[in-house]
């Protein structure tokens, strides 16, 4: 059990999985390709959890939030990417979503390069 970590958030209790997330937390501090060209713009780093369905991703990611939540005191927001069923979410309702969360007005009539951009 000495390698179990648990970690309690309300009721989120959270097992094993200490390779991963060191692996995912390691990705995050890797230099960006704009920092080697002397950019300093900031920029999302992308993660890919990959997985079979139930095999634990949604809790992982999760769990990584959770031990860097302070170090992005703007707060973390959710998009979801695909439906229940697997299909792709369209990319315009993806923004508009994120948007709303961001509470950024949307343009009336905004086509998806906007809202993206936006
Ligand atoms: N490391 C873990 N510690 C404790 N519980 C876990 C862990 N990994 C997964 N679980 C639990 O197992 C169940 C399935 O995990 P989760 O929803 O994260 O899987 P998923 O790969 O995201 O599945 P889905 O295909 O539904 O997206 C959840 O109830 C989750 O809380
Ligand atoms: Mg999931």
């Amino acid at each position: 059990m000495t390698d179990q970590a648990v970690a309690a958030a309300g009721s989120r209790q959270f097992y094993g999985r200490q390779r991963e997330l060191k692996a995912l937390r390691a990705d995050i501090e890797r230099t960006g390709l704009d920092t080697l060209t002397g950019r300093k713009a900031p920029r999302a780093r992308v993660l890919l959890v990959a997985g079979r369905p139930g095999s634990g991703r949604t809790a992982l990611a999760e769990e990584l939030i959770a031990s860097v939540a302070d170090r992005y005191p703007d707060g973390v927001y959710r998009a979801r990417l695909t439906e229940p069923g697997g299909e792709p979410v369209p990319t315009a309702r993806a923004a508009r979503e994120l948007l709303r969360d961001l509470g950024v007005a949307e343009p009336p009539g905004a086509a998806e390069d906007e809202l993206t951009e936006l």
